[in-house]
């Protein structure tokens, strides 16, 4: 490496700063720096800051959408056949093989403030079981039901990598098999201050943070996981995210409706609690299917009504995505680019005497892309609503909405239900809630199944079934 032509290259970028500290460094902080110095893409780093700061949008704001094809929840037996002939035949492709899954748990958690990968979270109501832990149990579960092998592809990212294949070792990948579990690292980005400077965040090193779940597409292919998954004849994906504690993985139905549309890429949605819910709608944009971010709904749009007064645009999408293998190939073969989008965030930087600050404010841009910005590449998208209290509860805040406090209160209201559709008696408050914590170990039922010997017994508290 000529360190003189990486400091002048870095000047003609403005970022020459990135070595002010170079010459007081130790060997191996040189050596650290250079080799994050020597991968950066400045070119792009500097697009992206000069974009951003002078304002633009990759994603422009919605002005023109329409409304999409979404099938929606059963009403008739007509429905209930049609989604009774779209399990069969996901179970159907359950069973042959054809599944695999796909979680990203590459991000940050910075809302949560919790100090570790967001899956090691222990969210479980009564039994404190992991993130993790839930999703590996589900997963051991249709491998069972449906013997089938299931692969399980993980994203992760630089910063969280080490730590999180440790706590699958340490806690014998949840009783999974650890060749049926691959992992793969997604790509990072320097985040930048609001001058456009790339921030160091030690004297030896420069603060990059992951490029947004949008990254999985191209890490699935990078990293092999995706031929993997052909290698054992899976060409369906169920893609998830780490901090939904309900979602149904691998739902047949939704696997059935995906198969049977023929689809590339599909969703799920359910309707949003009032216009302004953060979650991104799922409409046509251009014509195509799109999910338009919550802050790109002009309000206009977001309180637009049907004549019976339901919301135009309820369609809120959570991050649930089928996959099909060819499609995701076909995006990495052609050389595809998703938008990045840039989001404000507190970063910790290094003052002029070398030491590192955290600040509170937010002080830096971190860029990053999103899956769903793929749907608009597909060439056909099926999307299904489902209900939030069967598929919907995120852990994203330590308090308040959509946080730990909501998540379990969620996962025992689930359990209750099934509960009491087997029989069980479910004491509850005033206002309806169950107010015995319960637990179901997703190994014992995955929807509200086997729970029969439950039936005309009381749910005390602390019930770990
Ligand atoms: P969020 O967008 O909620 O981000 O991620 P986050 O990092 O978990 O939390 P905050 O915003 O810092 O509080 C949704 C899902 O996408 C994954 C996360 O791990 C989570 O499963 N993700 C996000 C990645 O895998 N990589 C990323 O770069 C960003």
């Amino acid at each position: 490496m000529d360190v003189l032509e990486l400091k002048r290259k870095a000047e003609r970028y403005g970022q020459g700063h990135l070595f002010r500290f170079f010459d007081s460094l130790s060997p191996a902080g040189r050596e650290n720096l250079l080799r994050q110095v020597v991968s950066l893409d400045f070119d792009m780093v500097g697009r992206l800051a000069g974009e951003f700061m002078r304002g633009a949008n990759p994603a422009e704001p919605a002005e023109e959408i329409e409304e999409a094809d979404i099938i929606r929840l059963p009403r008739t037996e007509e429905d209930m056949q049609r989604d009774r002939k779209a399990r069969a035949v996901g179970e159907e492709a359950l069973r042959a093989g054809r599944a695999a899954v796909f979680l990203v748990a590459g991000g940050q958690g910075t809302r949560l403030g919790f100090d570790g990968p967001k899956g090691e979270f222990e969210i479980g109501p009564v039994t404190k079981r992991s993130l993790f832990r839930i999703h590996a149990e589900k997963i051991a579960a249709i491998r069972r039901r449906y013997r089938c092998a299931l692969p399980w592809g993980i994203m992760t990212s630089e910063a969280n990598d080490a730590r999180t294949r440790k706590y699958f070792e340490n806690n014998g990948f949840f009783g999974l098999p650890a060749d049926s579990v691959r992992f793969c690292v997604q790509e990072s980005l320097p985040a930048v201050d609001f001058h456009g400077r790339i921030v160091l965040d030690a004297p030896d090193h420069i603060h990059m943070s992951p490029n947004g779940h949008g990254g999985s597409l191209k890490a699935m292919y990078a990293s092999g996981i995706l031929e993997w998954f052909a290698s054992l004849g899976a060409d369906t994906i169920y893609y998830f995210q780490v901090d939904n504690v309900l979602l149904r993985i691998a739902d047949p139905t939704f696997i059935g409706h995906h198969i049977l549309g023929g689809a590339d890429m599909s969703l799920k949605v359910l309707a949003k609690k009032d216009p302004y819910e953060k979650v991104g709608v799922y409409a046509l944009k251009g014509g195509k299917p799109a999910v338009i971010e919550y802050s790109d709904l002009p309000a206009k749009l977001a309180e637009a009504r049907n004549p019976d007064g339901s919301l135009k645009y309820w369609a809120g999408s959570i991050a649930i995505h089928l996959l099909d293998a060819s499609f995701v190939r076909r995006l990495n073969e052609s050389g595809f680019a998703l938008p990045y989008h840039k989001a404000e965030k507190a970063v910790p930087f290094v003052d002029d005497t070398g030491r590192t600050v955290k600040p509170r404010e937010k002080n830096a841009l971190k860029f990053e892309t999103f899956v769903f910005d793929a749907l608009p590449l597909a060439r056909r998208v099926i999307c299904v609503e489902t209900r939030r209290w069967d598929d919907f509860s995120p852990v994203k805040n330590a308090t308040g909405l959509d946080s730990v406090e909501t998540a379990r209160r969620d996962m025992i209201e689930l359990y209750s239900r099934w509960l009491e559709a087997a029989g069980a008696k479910i004491p509850r408050d005033e206002s309806g809630r169950a107010i015995n914590p319960v637990e179901i170990s997703p190994l014992i039922s995955l929807e509200g199944e086997n729970l029969e010997p439950w039936r005309g017994r009381e749910i005390g508290p602390m019930t770990v079934i």
